[in-house]
């Protein structure tokens, strides 16, 4: 007793906890429950259902609910709204079981934060936690108590659209970013004041979607899954993230929805899993289209049997499951098994001691000022600067003229992105207030001396441009000291189902940027999109290129904050960006081959590359520039050999050698010669993003061991194997130190 006291004391110093219970006394009462309930009433706990997009429901919910046939709900949200239907299940329904809340806080709740992706390129795991911290106490405040993010799918191919959702191409950032927002919304137990319950998404391998085709099949090798698909899922179960979501595709000819290998083997007997999988959206319906299931009681039995604890909107649990536990003594258990581990999570959330909501207290959380500040820096800081020749960066605020020019120049919508939480969906009104999103328009005209001329012409529309509206804006840039030329995608064109084959700038608006570039007035172009794009000739000719993706409310803001220096840019890519689609997926952790090309001594035919393109890319992962330099020197190793279990310090000096203080991520790569299975040829295993004013020099430490030199051989066990490692160091995946240790 004094023993689990004291537990429960350290769990207090974390975050207010919101029930007293100690686990034990949990489980009583869940054994309590159980045996009071009836079939439906358990299998009701197993089915989730949606409401509408605006947070609102129909009264058929209600009628659900009333009858114990829903235990969670998802998109039903605001104090009122959730408070009113769980009075609807805490006092009409038989048992009083109360219902869990549930909706996508992707990119905050109330408050707009950049895309996951531009969160990503700010390579700083602390400023994420921080981000979904926040978006906890917002969606707490509304109601809800469990997210459906992070989405910690690796992604490889920038025609999916979703790779917006996530952390990019790498397994070790992923898993540094897994581990920071599983933190961030969950707190470190589950149950604290102000935390939602988090989830990772999608197990497993929907980022490997093929041809970057939504919803696509994906073929998978154990290896590869093991290497580089898992590790994020790993962080986040090791986080303690309390449930999962089960994916889309089929893997390797088993849908993730019904795949013994992952949900079971890996995630329940391996991993020790004994948290929540929900289905994604109908996912268990899809088996019949998938082809496993014949109907609606084989997807069922499928689905339950491999370890999806609850449907998502669909209704075959609902439907089947009662014949199934009838027919099976194993079902039945499996069934109570599932049952516990969702009241055991409802107690922990404190929904049967205090199952509602302080309405009082959600319009402050909604509206607070420093959450919008945390917006415009976390914007800022998720820029990547790809390119600013002769240092046209950082604008004077002070220029005589300055005209702005293009599509999303003026668009207060494309940088909230697909996921807009509480904020009213793509294409629909805000509701009682103004869109408190700033365009770049607005964030330059707030920045520069009321003496400068600014003027405007969106030059196109994303899709369409006609030669008077290229015309026109010709004429305005001639005019101005500097173009700032705003131009990428509109959300529709990433998020879900917004896969694209051509990942240029869409429709005509590269002869809106050719146009502007012939005047020979000096252009800076803002992109703004989903994805990494394929956009070479911009890269050639444009003299510099900011790349701030989907920057949230606060984009145009920090656009400007960047553009004329007041915030230095720090974001380095999570994600490769291709040359040209062909070459597609391309990743900077990809194998050597048999017969790697090298550019400058490979000579003849028979190598790995394109007759008609380079292998390179175009902006490779950890690319990023700043208006300061950096030089990096001294890198030294603690030691040339250690042994498998061993440790190893490898430090490097880093120095601010330009004229501003600037933020530097500080990249470790390694790569091994022989493995039992083939490596990359390059591995990123640690980084430091660091704050140096001009002058200033400081020395990195970073730690190598098991959990960094180790990978799944060919036996699928995780081991340090013996050998040679190479160790390199940049701040970007084109390294610039190298030494090497060996492991025996
Ligand atoms: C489908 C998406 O794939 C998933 O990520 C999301 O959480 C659910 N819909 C619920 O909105």
């Amino acid at each position: 007793m004094m023993i689990q006291k004291c537990v429960i004391l350290i769990g207090l110093s974390f975050g207010i906890l919101t029930h007293a219970f100690t686990s034990g006394e949990i489980d009583k009462k869940v054994e309590k429950l159980l045996s009071q309930m009836t079939l439906e009433e358990k299998i009701g706990q197993l089915q989730q259902l949606p409401g509408e997009q605006d947070g609102t429901y129909k009264s058929e919910l209600e009628t659900q609910v009333k009858k114990s046939l829903v235990g969670s709900t998802l998109n039903v949200r605001g104090a009122q709204t959730t408070n009113q239907l769980q009075k609807i299940a805490v006092e009409k329904s038989r048992l009083k079981i109360p219902l869990l809340f549930a909706f996508d806080v992707i990119a905050g709740y109330r408050t707009t934060f950049p895309a996951p992706l531009a969160q990503a390129s700010s390579w700083d795991p602390q400023l994420i936690q921080e981000i979904e911290s926040v978006s906890a106490q917002e969606a707490f405040s509304a109601g809800l108590k469990w997210t459906f993010a992070p989405m910690v799918d690796i992604a490889r191919d920038p025609r999916w659209g979703r790779v917006v959702e996530g952390a990019g191409e790498d397994p070790y950032l992923g898993s540094q970013f897994a581990k920071a927002r599983v933190l961030g919304f969950q707190g470190s137990r589950v149950g604290e004041k102000n935390k939602i319950l988090a989830c990772a998404k999608h197990w497993v391998g929907y980022g490997a979607a093929q041809g970057g085709r939504e919803y696509n099949t994906t073929d998978i090798s154990e290896n590869e899954l093991r290497n580089i698909y898992f590790p994020p899922f790993k962080a986040a179960v090791d986080t303690g993230v309390a449930t999962l979501m089960s994916a889309f595709n089929d893997l390797d000819g088993v849908p993730a929805s019904a795949n013994p290998f992952t949900l079971k083997k890996v995630l329940r007997d391996e991993w020790k899993f004994d948290g929540i999988v929900v289905s994604d959206w109908t996912s268990i319906d899809e088996l019949i289209n998938h082809g496993i299931a014949s109907g609606g009681r084989d997807a069922a039995a499928l689905a339950f049997d491999a370890g999806v604890d609850i449907e998502m909107a669909s209704f075959n649990y609902h439907k089947f499951l009662p014949d199934l536990v009838k027919s099976s003594h194993e079902v039945q258990n499996h069934l109570n098994e599932t049952v516990r581990r969702i009241l055991r999570l409802k107690y922990q959330l404190g929904l049967f001691e205090n199952p509602y909501v302080t309405e009082s207290a959600e319009a402050q959380a909604l509206s607070d000022p420093e959450h919008v500040k945390l917006a415009r820096t976390a914007a800022a800081k998720s820029f990547v600067l790809l390119k600013n020749e002769k240092n046209i960066l950082p604008l004077s605020k002070a220029l005589s003229s300055i005209a702005v020019i293009g599509p999303l120049a003026d668009n207060k919508d494309a940088s909230l992105g697909w996921w807009r939480g509480d904020r009213p969906h793509i294409g629909e009104k805000f509701r009682n207030t103004e869109n408190p999103t700033v365009s770049v328009l607005e964030g330059v005209r707030g920045a520069i001396s009321p003496n400068t001329k600014l003027t405007f012409s969106r030059g196109c529309e994303v899709l369409t441009c006609t030669q008077k509206s290229i015309a026109d804006a010709v004429s305005v840039a001639k005019s101005a000291s500097v173009v700032i030329l705003v131009v990428g995608e509109i959300a529709e064109m990433s998020g879900e189902a917004a896969s694209r084959t051509n990942i240029g700038l869409p429709g005509d608006q590269l002869d809106l940027v050719r146009a502007i570039y012939e005047t020979g007035i000096p252009v800076v172009a803002v992109l703004m999109n989903g994805r990494p794009l394929a956009i070479s000739w911009m890269a050639e000719k444009i003299p510099a290129i900011l790349e701030t993706w989907l920057g949230g409310q606060e984009a145009g803001a920090a656009i400007a904050d960047t553009l004329f220096g007041d915030q230095n840019p720090s974001g380095k890519l999570p994600m490769t960006f291709p040359r040209s689609v062909g070459q597609i997926p391309i990743y900077y952790n990809q194998k050597n081959t048999g017969r790697p090309f090298d550019p400058a001594s490979s000579k003849g035919k028979y190598f790995s590359k394109y007759i008609d393109e380079e292998n390179s890319p175009l902006f490779s992962f950890g690319y990023g520039l700043s208006y300061t330099q950096f030089k990096l020197s001294h890198l030294h190793l603690s030691d040339s050999k250690i042994h498998p279990d061993g440790h190893l310090q490898v430090s490097v000096q880093i120095e601010n050698v330009g004229s501003r203080s600037g933020e530097e991520v500080v990249q470790l790569y390694i790569h091994r010669k022989v493995g039992s299975v083939t490596r990359p040829v390059k591995e990123l295993k640690g980084f430091r993003k660091v704050m140096l004013a001009p002058g200033k020099k400081q020395i990195i430490q970073m730690n190598l061991g098991p959990d960094e030199l180790g990978f799944f051989g060919r036996n699928m066990n995780y081991s340090v194997e013996s050998g040679q490692v190479d160790v390199l160091v940049g701040n970007s995946s084109d390294t610039l130190l190298q030494d090497h240790f060996n492991i025996k």
